[in-house]
């Protein structure tokens, strides 16, 4: 078992503190062997609220994620979960924490094989002493959450992309986390479904205090549902502040973003990005 050294965050807050960000990102660098993806990201999130994460294709948002819940660990630089200095844990000491974190992933995928209600009561078996019938009740609840009662006997295969959506939601709370990462929740569906999805983070947040951290590349989605946005570019925080906010940016690789006319570099997978990386706080 690895020491974890220095497990106080530099600004002073305790474990459990309820007026501290619940994450923080210090300064966290990570390659991959090229440049670096990030160069030095450091965010603080606030309890029960929704941030919405975004940026080009490439500029390290899901990577951010994957920071936040323990899949990758950093270059340098710290991770905090709760006050808990968490970056330097083994696996081990990782499980209780990624129990209080849900996942919607980009794939967001369900298990073809099994029904609606299997899916949902796999995190509980994995994780939980529950009885049947509290496993039972437990599902019941998730798909009510996310307005799907009574779906538990279907088949993944017969959902469309906005309900399968929503069952992946409802497996990623079924163990009521504190905190949802969502990557992508959007992609692929129409408005109106699009909408759906929106709802229900807010939902989350409203009723359940949960701290959503959604990826997305959806305008009306991060406008609908942010308290706060941060942009992601060229490996550093170029924005962070509220939707409107960001609109009243003067800086171009923002507007180019907003309005989406953003240069992009021969491989269409990374933002030119004027040389000298500047940081506004909007
Ligand atoms: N495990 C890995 N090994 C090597 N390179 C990786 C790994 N994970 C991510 N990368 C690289 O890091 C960069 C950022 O990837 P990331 O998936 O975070 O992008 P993103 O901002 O989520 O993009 P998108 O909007 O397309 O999902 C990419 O260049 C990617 O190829
Ligand atoms: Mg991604």
């Amino acid at each position: 078992m690895s020491a974890v050294p220095n497990t106080t965050p530099t600004n002073g807050h305790r474990e459990g503190d309820p007026s501290g960000p619940i994450i923080r990102l210090e300064n966290v660098k990570k390659s991959f062997g090229g440049p670096p993806v990030l160069d030095g990201v450091s965010i603080d999130f606030a309890p029960a609220q929704t941030t919405v994460i975004m940026g080009p294709s490439g500029c390290g948002k899901s990577v951010t994620l994957k920071h936040i819940v323990g899949l990758l660990r950093p270059d340098s630089g710290s991770v905090y979960f709760d006050g808990r200095r968490v970056d330097h844990l083994t696996e081990r000491q990782w499980m209780p924490i990624r129990l209080q974190i849900g996942l919607l992933f980009q794939m967001g995928a369900l298990f073809d094989s099994m029904s609606v209600g299997s899916n949902i009561e796999f995190p509980l078996i994995e994780h939980t002493k529950l009885s049947k019938e509290e496993r039972r009740s437990r599902i019941k609840q998730a798909l009510e959450v996310v307005d799907m009662a009574g779906a538990e006997d279907r088949q993944p295969t017969q959902l469309s992309g906005g309900q399968r959506k929503r069952v992946a939601l409802a497996r990623a709370i079924v163990l009521r986390p504190r905190v949802v990462l969502y990557d992508e929740p959007t992609t692929g569906l129409d408005p109106v479904r699009s909408d759906g999805i929106n709802e229900l983070i807010i939902k989350l947040r409203q009723t359940m205090g949960v701290t959503n951290i959604v990826v997305t590349h959806d305008l009306t989605s991060a406008r609908k549902i942010a308290d706060r946005v941060i942009m992601l570019l060229g490996g550093k925080v170029a924005a962070d502040g509220s939707f409107r906010s960001l609109e009243r940016s003067r800086d171009e690789r923002i507007q180019h973003f907003l309005t989406g006319t953003y240069a992009r570099d021969e491989d269409d997978e990374t933002m030119t990005v004027q040389p000298e990386s500047r940081r506004e706080t909007v």
